[in-house]
């Protein structure tokens, strides 16, 4: 079983939805986003009575709310909207796009509801971070009639190999040492530049800088400058731009630039790694879908979600169940 939170560093997902309130985790534009929609309209084709509930587990910013709201499942007062995630930035994010629903943030393993209380428990690409066990739990706030559907990452499949990618371009950035040789390069480039300073000491930390540069661009032209969401190629233009008017920048904005860049390849290299520690294979998805069961719920599909012309590659798992 993945630990909790899929093993994400902590605040990994914080820092995502801090800076991407209105994005939801999958960036989406391809052809999985029709996949989805197809499968969420199939699954909330039934519109909820007054009154009736709806959780979103592992909500971030609400994906599987606002397909709720958008297929008329959930029309504005007929269903109380619920999200709950670990990450308080999800949450925030979670009420500011739903202000009548209620966002709690809170662990999938534990969550904080009465039994059999939601006529709709939903999840994509967020129960699993939470481990087999939260399956379970998933199970037992369902209602009587009420439906479990939950999109899970699927070990090997399209999105899977993609975050593998993901993760290790990310490593190899890291292991590049391009940031701390970037703060030196233009640090001492500042101080020669004031007449401080050594020059040799500043070629030095230029050759370093250089070296890395060169082991990017090695990044970027195995990866594609669109790996890791964009993340290096921007690194690079952004270090390009900034190393060609090194005297216009002030020594502190660099080096909080710096920083920030840091924060964001950590976290994004957590999330990759969280990613990978949640998915499923085959073997995981049939004990999820038997801690289910043994809550009472049967079970209405258990398969492959795939993307792409001539049946297409597995890209996720989907699971659906039933409380008679
Ligand atoms: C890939 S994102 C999916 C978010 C959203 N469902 C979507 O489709 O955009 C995974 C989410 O799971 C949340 N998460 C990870 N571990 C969790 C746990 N143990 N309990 C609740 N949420 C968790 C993260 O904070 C993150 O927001």
């Amino acid at each position: 079983m993945p630990p909790a939170g899929g093993g994400a560093v902590p605040g990994a997902w914080d820092e995502y939805w801090r800076l991407s309130r209105e994005t939801s985790a999958l960036k989406g534009g391809g052809p999985l986003d029709e996949v989805l929609a197809r499968f969420w309209q199939r699954v909330l084709g039934r519109p909820l009575s007054a009154g009736s509930r709806l959780l979103d587990i592992a909500c971030g910013n609400g994906a599987v709310t606002a397909a709720a709201v958008g297929t008329g499942t959930a029309v504005a007062g007929a269903a109380g909207l619920f999200g709950i995630d670990r990450a308080e930035e999800a949450v925030r994010a979670y009420r500011a796009r739903f202000p009548t629903g209620k966002g709690v943030a809170g662990d999938a393993r534990r969550l904080p509801f009465a039994d059999r209380c939601f006529d709709l428990v939903a999840s994509q690409f967020g129960i699993e971070y939470a481990g087999e066990a939260a399956f379970g739990e998933a199970a037992r706030v369902t209602a009587p009639g009420g439906l479990l559907a939950a999109v899970i990452h699927r070990t090997g499949g399209a999105i899977h190999r993609e975050c593998a990618g993901n993760a290790a371009a990310m490593a190899r950035v890291a292991a590049s040492g391009i940031l701390p040789a970037a703060r030196e390069a233009f640090r001492r480039g500042a101080a020669a530049s004031r007449g401080q300073g050594s020059r040799a000491a500043f070629r030095a930390a230029d050759a370093r800088l250089a070296v890395a540069v060169r082991q990017i661009e090695g990044v970027l032209a195995e990866f594609g400058t669109r790996v890791a969401g964009g993340t290096v190629q921007r690194l690079y233009q952004d270090l390009a731009h900034m190393f060609g008017r090194l005297a216009a920048y002030d020594p502190a904005d660099v080096a909080a630039w710096v920083d920030l860049m840091a924060r964001e390849i950590e976290a994004y290299s957590g999330r990759m790694e969280a990613a990978l520690g949640a998915a499923m294979d085959g073997d995981g998805l049939a004990r999820a879908a038997a801690q289910c069961e043994a809550r009472g719920l049967s079970v209405l599909a258990r398969e492959e979600l795939r993307v792409g012309p001539e049946g297409g590659e597995p890209a996720a798992w989907m699971l659906v169940c039933e409380r008679d």
